[in-house]
């Protein structure tokens, strides 16, 4: 449920400015925060001095600021940073306007077994890292002028316990929220629209509603509708049951609403609405509630594939993990925000949230953005893939954390599936067939609008038991291409999903011919390490190089694109993360397998998508052009919306080219010569595009661009600064490794540097970072002051570059 938002002033003992919605007060609980990574569990006990503890703002990973060392217990798999137990303790005191109400703390997620008490009172645990969960302070939490304390135990010291980069900490938002005795219920709103069409919709809105007084109460619960432009969209109640008696155990209101004309939500227009609910005993306002949504339908065909609000569209989706590169785990909505805009701009319409519920933050910008999300609860359930992970927990957590997931993201349009696990190891025998089915129950108990899927590693239906409980509503396959155009044979009736693909690997500009060779990689040696790859830890940029379980992109997506019946794909992964650095060992420490770098850099495949996802016209050509006299290279050329494309190598035709077949790139082999390649693509004889590559000299400067020159002055928000180490004539130097300095001054700091090579080992927190293949980025994270932040970047031997980025209240 999404609320307002309230900022908090808060000193050493935090005083609150307030702002109220309705009767209920949400309050920002992110600021001064005392951390510790000392095991004191003294430090429950509420007189415990804190003073010489760091003071910081949430969402914080502790992970992130750390060293790489191959001797961290997390291995490269979990991205060879530093974890072990943290503690958090925040003094506060309850502001007046809370005084006398129902109190509760929600922290949207704590990576990893959070243990919170408030003035010395126990107050739970979570094990799961990724469930949003909340408690109960009222009893315990005293009014102003008393001082209160919440302390907060993050235990990630056991490891491994995860495939790919957790972060460690209260690394999501965190919420203080008080209420009446009659409230809407946490999560407790459910807006569904169960008949659309261009006239009208039906918007169904089911308010669960709790009182904990001694008496039983009547309220009414009146819903407003807004529209995007903030117009009052519903007058007509078509069901006017919204006079309900609320006692100890509970009511839920059912209202029916219409909207005329409605505007539907699609991926191409993300239209919401917004529905304002208030709670009203005896004509007084006692809660309010403020609730996105949007309003749209869609259907799978077994034979047809996928249809949004009535109209075919193909599923292009990527898997995603929850880092945000550089940034950690640590949830910054401007960092979601531009990785959706790169997605975005290739023509990505979905993402699945691989393996685990996400931030709330991220399905509302795929709400506000246009992305289809699934939604998945698990890696695991009962049955291990790494010593310490959640598979101990899963017997006596899985009810409340798939329902929890659930139940908070059952409002948000974007999300249209649950999946209920990725590659669960239950498939391969029975208990798959019971487990799966109390999920799909479960979820169903909460939410029949949205089908359930799960992604199947098993692709024999014969053997896939989590399939053989006929509970799944779309079999979503991991991998297997070379089966999917017999899916309709093998599973007959079915509705098929890529649900993950490719697992192709690539390295920024990094290029190894000849480019038309394909390699499995790490074959099939029982380390998953590869034996024969290069020296310095990279993969070729070409699309050549997949692990034996996957495919290159290009193989996947061919097959996805030919049939009907093959709904879409979610390919493995849209951006490179942290952890999972197959096929390399150590210093390698992030994955290869990103569409786009660590840094946010797209390699050169992203072009390949563009050209297939988007209809805007678009010409890529690579590699770079500085090579050895007489070598052979490979030129390739992604295009679209062109018949052909003419290659030119200094002022020379080297021929004319067009995609042949289902080919999704032309390819020349040109001996190289220093100078100029370049490519037109032309349509009916009139030229589309041209794009040049010259021969780069010597690094001579260093040009710096931010990605948004004016911020905001909120303290989260962030400029991503990319520097490019050019030669004399502006040409970027392809192999250009210069140590770049970043120093920031004035209303912002320095946040992380990166260059998007996998295996480099300085830590993100590092002012000096290496330029790769030329580029390397510096994010810059506003400091809540008004006024200038001036960006300096220096190198040895070349002259310091400046850039200034302002930001505003
Ligand atoms: C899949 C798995 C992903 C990732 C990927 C790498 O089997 O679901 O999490 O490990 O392989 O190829």
């Amino acid at each position: 449920m999404k609320q307002l938002f309230i900022y908090i002033v808060s000193v050493f003992v935090s005083t609150f400015v307030v702002a109220q919605s309705g009767a209920r007060l949400t309050l920002n609980f992110n600021n001064n925060w005392k951390f510790s990574l000392k095991n004191d569990s003294t430090a429950i006990q509420p007189g415990y001095n804190d003073a010489s503890w760091r003071t910081l703002s949430l969402p914080h990973d502790w992970s992130i600021e750390g060293e790489f060392s191959k001797d961290h217990p997390t291995t490269t798999q979990g991205g060879a940073l530093p974890t072990g137990i943290g503690w958090y303790r925040k003094t506060f005191v309850l502001p007046a306007q809370a005084k006398g109400k129902q109190v509760r703390i929600e922290f949207d997620g704590v990576y990893r077994n959070s243990e919170v008490w408030i003035n010395g009172q126990y107050l739970g645990l979570r094990p799961y890292g990724y469930s949003a969960f909340s408690y109960d302070l009222t009893k315990h939490i005293k009014p102003a002028p008393h001082k209160n304390v919440i302390t907060v135990k993050v235990d990630n010291s056991m490891q491994p316990n995860s495939r790919w980069y957790s972060g460690s900490g209260i690394y999501r938002n965190v919420k203080l929220v008080a209420t009446n005795t009659i409230a809407v219920k946490k999560w407790g709103q459910f807006i569904t629209t169960p008949s659309v069409n261009k006239q009208q919709a039906v918007v169904n809105i089911a308010t669960e509603l709790i009182n904990v007084a001694a008496n039983d109460a009547s309220v009414t619960v009146e819903t407003k509708i807004f529209d995007g432009t903030g117009k009052l969209v519903t007058t007509e109640i078509v069901n006017k049951a919204n006079t309900v008696k609320v006692g100890k155990d509970g009511n839920t209101a059912q209202l029916a609403l219409k909207i005329n004309q409605p505007k539907l939500w699609s991926v191409a227009q993300p239209n919401l609405y917004k529905a304002i609910t208030q709670i009203k005993a005896n004509g007084k306002i006692v809660d309010e509630v403020t609730q996105t949504f949007g309003i749209r339908y869609f259907h799978f065909d077994k034979d047809k594939g996928f249809f949004l609000n009535g109209e075919w569209l193909k599923i292009h989706g990527v898997c995603n993990h929850h880092d945000l590169g550089a940034m950690g785990a640590a949830v910054n909505v401007r960092a979601m925000e531009r990785q959706l805009e790169i997605l975005k701009a290739m023509g990505c319409n979905a993402i699945r949230t691989a393996h685990n519920p996400p931030a709330q933050e991220l399905l509302e910008l795929c709400d506000k953005m246009g992305f289809l999300v699934m939604d998945e609860a698990f890696d695991m359930w009962a049955k291990k893939k790494n010593k310490f992970d959640y598979f101990a927990d899963f017997k006596q957590w899985h009810k409340e954390d798939l329902l929890d997931m659930v139940l908070r993201d059952r409002n948000n349009p974007s999300v249209f599936m649950w999946s209920i696990g990725n590659e669960i190891r239950e498939q391969f025998d029975s208990t798959g067939i019971t487990i799966t089915k109390e999920l799909v129950n479960l979820i169903k108990t909460v939410d029949t609008t949205r089908p359930i899927t799960a992604g199947l590693s098993e692709w024999n239906p014969e053997k896939n038991f989590m399939y053989k409980a006929g509970a799944l509503d779309v079999i979503g396959l991991n991998y297997h291409h070379e089966v999917y155009e017999d899916f309709q044979k093998h599973y007959p009736n079915q509705i098929f999903l890529g649900s993950e693909n490719m697992s192709a690997f690539a390295t920024r500009g990094h290029y190894d011919m000849p480019s038309d060779s394909t390699y499995f990689w790490p074959a099939a040696s029982p380390q998953k390490i590869v034996e024969k790859g290069n020296p310095d830890f990279t993969v070729s940029a070409y699309d050549q190089v997949s692990a034996y379980w996957g495919s290159t992109h290009e193989t996947t997506w061919k097959l996805i694109k030919k049939h009907k019946f093959l709904s879409g794909l979610f390919v493995w992964s849209g951006f490179d993360f942290i952890g999972e650095p197959i096929p390399y060992p150590w210093p390698a420490r992030s994955s290869y397998y990103g569409i786009i770098d660590l840094a946010g850099f797209p390699k050169d495949v992203y072009y390949m998508y563009q050209s297939e996802w988007t209809n805007k016209p678009m010409l890529h050509i690579f590699p770079h052009w500085n090579w050895k006299p007489g070598q052979l290279v490979d030129v390739w050329a992604y295009y679209n919306n062109a018949d052909e494309v003419e290659l030119w190598l200094n002022g020379k035709s080297l021929g004319i080219k067009k995609k042949e077949g289902d080919a999704l790139h032309v390819q020349w082999r040109v001996p190289f010569e220093a100078g100029t390649i370049k490519v037109i693509s032309r349509k009916n004889g009139k030229v589309v595009l041209q794009k040049q590559i010259n021969t780069a000299g010597a690094p001579a400067r260093i040009e710096l661009t931010a990605d948004r020159n004016n911020i905001n002055a909120d303290g989260k928000d962030l400029s991503f600064i990319t520097a490019r180490v050019l030669d004399k004539n502006g040409n970027l130097v392809p192999n250009a490794d210069n140590a770049l300095t970043f120093k920031v001054t004035g209303a912002g700091f320095l946040a992380a540097t990166d260059n998007g090579y996998q295996a480099d080992t300085v830590s993100f927190k590092s002012a000096t970072r290496q330029a790769w293949k030329g580029l390397a980025l510096g994010i810059v994270q506003n400091n809540t002051k008004k006024g200038n932040i001036t960006v300096l970047v220096q190198a040895v031997g070349l002259p310091p570059a400046t850039l200034t980025i302002r930001t505003k209240p």
